[in-house]
């Protein structure tokens, strides 16, 4: 085999000094990405631009939700949006209430920036210290509390890709958005909530029924057919004080179903 000399090795590297470097990254698209990139193509909620408006696509649910039951009415002033993060909700709600007088306090478990007008608290909403800096945040220094009239909560468990699993933890939210509601949400007022669906719904139904006057299960356009989330409007909070207890809303399916007939 011939050597190369010194002289040679200098003269190759002078010459690749002249070439333009060029290289190419290849990325290889994991199946994941490539089920997720067939899912989204075509999804007429993804679009771009309105994309880019919205905070995320969850603001065309509410969008719908707000079309067929007008959560955003006259009387909508004090919100509370649960599960605020990244804000799509708030700004929707921002958008629809325009001039009028409101406060809108969003919560959630992870950081978020809040939106424009709006406030914010990081909390998980089941614990009780969340519930109670919801009432300091509409108390005023005379300690007059203002109370709710409207509750939204898009809360979502991290999902374990298990339904099961996934409808029991995201029970466990719907219920403390209903402690809240069940506090905190003045007679009249409306709430409309994320649930998923499992054997439990029907209890969820039935503790709906026993606080609204009215309730619906509703699934948007929007929410894609594949996905088990549907969301539950309750219209017309009913005046439960001294009739009902908040244990016994949590009783089990046949206790709740007296319940209900009871405070019809
Ligand atoms: C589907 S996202 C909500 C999207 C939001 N509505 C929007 O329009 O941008 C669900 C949110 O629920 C929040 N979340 C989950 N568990 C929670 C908990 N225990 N307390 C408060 N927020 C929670 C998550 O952090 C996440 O930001």
């Amino acid at each position: 085999m011939n050597s190369v000399s010194p002289s040679q090795i200098t003269s190759l590297m002078v010459f690749l000094k002249t070439v333009p470097f060029r290289y190419t990254i290849v990325r290889h698209k994991s199946s994941s990405l490539k089920k997720h990139l067939q899912k989204v193509k075509g999804d007429p909620f993804n679009d771009k631009k309105r994309g880019e408006f919205y905070r995320s696509r969850a603001a065309f649910k509410l969008l719908e939700i707000d079309e067929k039951f007008h959560l955003f009415n006259k009387n909508c002033h004090n919100i509370v949006d649960l599960g605020f993060a990244p804000g799509a909700w708030s700004q929707v709600a921002v958008e629809r209430l325009g001039d009028k007088n409101f406060t809108i306090l969003g919560i959630d478990i992870n950081q978020a920036t809040p939106y424009k007008g709006c406030h914010y608290i990081q909390g998980d909403v089941t614990k009780t210290s969340t519930h109670t800096k919801t009432k300091d945040f509409f108390t005023d220094e005379d300690g007059l509390t203002q109370p709710l009239d409207l509750i939204m909560s898009d809360m979502m468990v991290n999902c374990t890709g298990h339904d099961h699993y996934d409808h029991i933890g995201n029970m466990e939210l719907c219920n403390a958005a209903l402690i809240l509601a069940f506090n905190q949400l003045r007679a009249g007022g409306n709430m409309v909530m994320k649930a998923w669906q499992g054997s439990e719904l029907k209890l969820l139904e039935a503790r709906m029924k026993v606080l609204f006057l009215k309730q619906h299960a509703f699934k948007p356009h929007s929410s894609r057919s594949e996905s088990s989330e549907l969301y539950f409007i309750g219209l017309g909070k009913r005046d439960l004080q001294h009739k009902v207890l908040l244990s016994d809303l949590f009783g089990d399916l046949e206790e709740v179903g007296k319940l209900q007939r009871s405070v019809r």
